[in-house]
């Protein structure tokens, strides 16, 4: 019995393990800190909604993180628009098709889907493959129709294969190098993803400040409920004992 209660207890682990992906570092998520959210809504906007859109989000809930409504007309919808629309893409469904051979999806809810660190990873695991129809392809997700639209930024990645004898069998090793360095160094590069993604997962879940606020005013509300009930009951008892 006993065995069978540790077999129970340790089966998650077992099922995780199974899993085998690839490691993912921690993605930098604070929704506190408003400076990274801005940076990341400013390069969402920029580098992904001219291909996918975030159906979701309106520009304006860019307030909530401190900016107002001229800046986001003026700095963030460079096509025109107002702040009460959604966040649309440019590109014409049908012409995304004919040049990747799928429409991208829609980014509004990616980071819940996928997760910050699955992002994290895939905007930052890119690299040159002449084989792929893009000659771009990503050690997340293999085989992406997705070019790498950050390449200037970041540089061009190149996949390494090498053996490596690990307790005594031979494994093979894929790792990626920089073959030629973007306008940002690497720390720097880490630095933009990490804002995208932070923005990326905030945009996926807006409210969660506003959550916790609604939260403690319910709370409020019941307790000044319960010393109004609580009046109410002595009065309506009060002639009787
Ligand atoms: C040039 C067009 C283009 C741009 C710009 C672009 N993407 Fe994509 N993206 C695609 C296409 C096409 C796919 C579909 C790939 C597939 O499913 O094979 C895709 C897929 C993705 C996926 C994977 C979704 C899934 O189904 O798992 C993510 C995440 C993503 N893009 C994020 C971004 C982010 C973040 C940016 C901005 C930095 C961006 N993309 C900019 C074309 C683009």
């Amino acid at each position: 019995m006993k065995k069978l209660i540790i077999l129970f207890l340790l089966a998650p682990l077992a099922v995780f393990a199974a899993q085998n992906g690839p490691h993912l570092d921690k993605a930098p998520i604070n929704f506190h800190d408003e400076a990274s959210l801005q940076r990341g809504a400013r390069d969402f906007t920029n580098y992904c909604l001219s291909c996918h859109s975030a159906q979701n989000v309106r520009y304006e809930l860019l307030n909530h993180i401190g900016l107002s409504n001229q800046q986001i007309e003026k700095n963030l919808m460079a096509a025109g628009g107002k702040v009460g629309d959604k966040m649309k893409v440019a590109m014409r469904p049908q012409d995304a098709k004919k040049w990747f051979g799928i429409a991208p999806p829609d980014l509004g809810l990616m980071a819940r889907v996928k997760g910050p660190d699955w992002l994290y990873a895939y905007l930052r695991d890119f690299y040159r493959d002449d084989s792929t129809q893009t000659g771009w392809n990503n050690t997340v997700y293999p085989k992406v129709a997705m070019p790498d639209v950050l390449w200037a930024l970041q540089g061009t990645q190149v996949l390494q294969s090498g053996t490596k004898i690990i307790d005594g069998r031979t494994v093979t090793i894929h790792k990626l190098v920089l073959a030629k360095p973007g306008k940002m160094t690497p720390a720097q590069y880490n630095a933009f993803v990490g804002d995208l993604v932070n923005f990326m997962t905030y945009m996926g879940q807006p409210y969660h400040n506003k959550q916790i606020d609604v939260g403690i005013v319910v709370l409020l509300f019941l307790g000044v409920l319960f010393v109004l009930v609580y009046m109410l009951k002595k009065e309506y008892w009060k002639d009787i004992h």
